[in-house]
């Protein structure tokens, strides 16, 4: 499609469209509105009053953001509905003289309302860069579940709401499954990372880069949500309250400076609830995912939230509460890292197993949407998961008073050192074969992880040699030296025959060669193998 049939298909015009509302102060006295015209030097402005009043109209001017998409040349308006009396139904309009947009309506929050719900969603991206990008089977099953939760007074996304979002063809696609919703309930974006993808040649898939700036998501939300995350990276991260309840919303870039500005952002918020969200999961569910940006560099702001929500890999999962490498039972020992899965029919994404830090997965591969409504109501907060069709997948209650969470999982304490890769437990594959720590110093069987990991090992008379993500690393009985595909290493210890007749080898030195570390999770003793690579091993069948 040229970019001149884009223009007369889904491209701007002089009437306002994308109109959508958000919170960037406090949704009691004020909600911005967002809307997009072509290029015009013509002012824009909302008018709003309480609906029925027959009153005078406010007016509200806009702050405008000029942007040329690949697609497109566009103003964005953004105004403040400000000084809103709590808890009241407003009518409203957007536009210019000229040009001027339906009315819509929409109601303004209670005062410090502490009972109240809000919706979650993540990864809603659907189709390709190319055109047209269509999103109205989001938009039919957003306004049925709205129907049936039309106690949600916003919405609240977890990322990956493009599929592509440096092209505007992905978010006239958004906006377009948005319509009819986003006028009258604010809807709140955490940026995902196809949302600051991009390919060189869209339509090739060659030349794929991220935007370090998120420069699509930004540009199109720059006035819609405050401006109070760390310089040079607001928007994509940004931070807002409803009520008892405060928002800390994460990006995908800059994670030092966005570990320390979460670490400012919840100490300095006085709310009962600290709700952290960032697109990638902490506690992930699938069998080969890594988390190396998010844990541990954000790991100091996290453990100051009640709950984070994140998405990405399109299947659900909620965490025991967990602070730093320990996993705990009350809420008031870590936050509960809560996947919310896919939200627009677009499961199995990475296919969940159960993973020692997870209270619950779902298995979630029928192609329908889940969605989290969650219900703040004083000092408890409880979080629903469904599946479209209403059934329930997960539901649990956050009580602060009593310091419980329900239904009780408990978090397992091993009395015998467990290992773990990726949180997944080795099961049979080192049931006899179990870590020992030998003088400080930890040991494994490296034949059992390649059992359970698909690597290659090669034994021979006192000598094992292991092949995993196209390194290898090789042991010698007694021998406190390694060779390796990067070269020989002394260890912290010799290669000793352990249990069942095994050659061990102290775990750190195993592990570095191999793209692989350890961390040992004291708590609950167990060792869990993390590693940079999502790669699938699989032995080469000659
Ligand atoms: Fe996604
Ligand atoms: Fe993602």
């Amino acid at each position: 499609m040229t970019k001149q049939e884009w223009k007369r298909f889904r491209g701007s015009a002089p009437a306002p469209d994308q109109i959508m509302l958000s919170i960037k102060g406090d949704p009691s006295v004020m909600l911005t509105v967002r809307w997009r015209t072509c290029v015009t030097d013509a002012p824009g402005y909302a008018l709003y009053r309480a609906q029925g009043s027959g009153g005078p109209w406010m007016r509200a001017e806009a702050e405008t953001r000029r942007f040329s998409t690949d697609m497109d040349e566009s103003v964005f308006y953004f105004a403040d509905l400000s000084g809103l009396s709590p808890e009241t139904r407003y009518e409203y309009t957007v536009g210019s003289d000229a040009h001027r947009s339906p009315v819509y309506t929409f109601c303004s929050a209670p005062a410090n309302p502490a009972d109240f719900s809000f919706l979650c969603l993540s990864d809603i991206q659907t189709g390709s860069a190319e055109p047209p990008a269509d999103y109205s089977v989001f938009g039919h099953v957003l306004k049925s579940i709205l129907k049936k939760h039309p106690e949600c007074v916003f919405i609240l996304t977890a990322g990956d709401n493009t599929n592509c979002g440096q092209t505007d063809i992905q978010w006239t696609g958004l906006f377009g499954g948005f319509s009819g919703i986003a006028e009258s309930i604010p809807v709140m974006f955490a940026l995902g990372n196809h949302d600051d993808m991009g390919f060189a040649n869209y339509y090739t898939g060659e030349g794929k880069y991220y935007s370090e700036y998120a420069e699509y998501f930004t540009n199109h939300l720059w006035g819609s949500y405050p401006r109070n995350g760390p310089a040079g990276r607001e928007i994509a991260n940004y931070a807002f309250d409803y009520g008892s309840a405060h928002f800390s919303v994460l990006g995908t870039s800059g994670y030092e400076e966005m570990n320390a500005w979460l670490q400012e952002d919840a100490a300095r918020s006085e709310a009962v609830w600290k709700f952290g969200v960032h697109h990638f999961p902490v506690c992930y569910a699938g069998p080969t995912i890594e988390n190396e940006d998010t844990w541990p560099s954000l790991k100091d702001g996290m453990d100051l939230c009640d709950v984070v929500f994140s998405g990405h890999e399109h299947s659900f999962a909620r965490s025991y509460p967990r602070r730093g490498n320990g996993l705990y039972d009350l809420p008031s020992e870590g936050a509960v890292h809560y996947n919310l899965g896919s939200g627009n029919r677009n499961p199995p994404g990475t296919r969940v197993v159960p993973k020692v830090w997870n209270a619950k997965t779902y298995e979630h591969e029928e192609p329908l949407s889940m969605y989290t409504v969650v219900h703040i109501a004083g000092k408890t907060c409880t979080l629903t998961a469904y599946v479209e069709d209403g059934r329930i997948v997960d539901r649990c209650v956050i009580d602060k008073e009593t310091d419980t969470i329900t239904p009780v999982d408990r978090a397992p304490r091993y009395d015998r050192t467990r290992l773990k890769f990726k949180g997944a437990d080795l099961g049979m594959c080192c049931e006899h074969t179990l870590p020992q720590k030998i003088g400080d110093v930890w040991y494994l069987c490296p034949g059992a992880v390649m059992s359970f990991t698909g690597g290659t090992a090669i034994r021979s008379p006192g000598r094992i040699r292991v092949e995993i993500y196209g390194r290898f690393a090789e042991f010698t009985e007694g021998s406190g030296v390694m060779r390796t595909s990067q070269g020989d290493f002394e260890m912290a210890g010799p290669c000793l025959r352990l249990s069942r007749d095994q050659l061990f080898v102290p775990v750190d030195d195993f592990c570095r060669p191999l793209r692989m570390h350890a961390l040992y999770f004291e708590h609950n003793n167990f060792i869990s193998i993390e590693s940079e690579t999502e790669e699938r091993p699989i032995a080469v069948q000659p």
